[in-house]
């Protein structure tokens, strides 16, 4: 497919639907994870123009930076550490709506003031995390939890 986003009008939850096929068709012929996950980053960055959008790997029982689009960012993040290493030791994802409520949240970027973190699952092991983090307070709800799920799902091909 030409990569060019048609970009949606309206709810923030016909944005997702709109977003979301594409991302399926973007990813669908590519192999490589890394190329993918650096697209999907794009992807959503060019949707909802967020601070920062990007992806961090389990490697060497560390969660490692991955493609992000948005500023420098931290290169690596412990087990159970920050919200990403919470969101990988927990399972599950992690809606954070002011992050100085956050016990133990990494600041990469003062500038960040809510998040949300995705555990991306493959064979039941958490393979990589989706961070997004946002300049304002509540940004993130159960609409952004369910759509990033499912973009996690296309890209663990589960
Ligand atoms: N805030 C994250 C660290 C990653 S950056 O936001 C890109 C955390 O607490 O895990």
């Amino acid at each position: 497919m030409a990569e060019t986003l048609q970009k949606a009008e309206g709810s923030k939850q016909e944005q997702y639907e709109t977003l979301l096929p594409q991302i399926a068709s973007l990813i669908e012929a590519e192999t490589d994870e890394v190329a993918n996950m650096a697209n999907v980053a794009a992807a959503i960055m060019e949707t909802f123009r967020f601070w920062w959008v990007g992806f961090y790997r389990v490697k060497e029982k560390q969660l490692v930076l991955s493609p992000f689009q948005g500023p420098l960012a931290c290169t690596r993040i412990g087990y159970g550490k920050g919200v990403c290493g919470t969101a990988w030791k927990e399972g599950r994802t992690i809606i954070v709506p002011d992050v100085e409520t956050f016990p133990g949240h990494i600041a990469c970027s003062s500038a960040s003031r809510s998040e949300i973190v995705i555990p991306l699952f493959r064979q039941g092991e958490v393979f990589a995390v989706l961070d997004i983090d946002s300049e304002y307070l509540n940004t993130f709800d159960e609409t952004d939890a369910h759509y990033l799920e499912c973009i996690g799902k296309l890209l663990s091909r589960e």
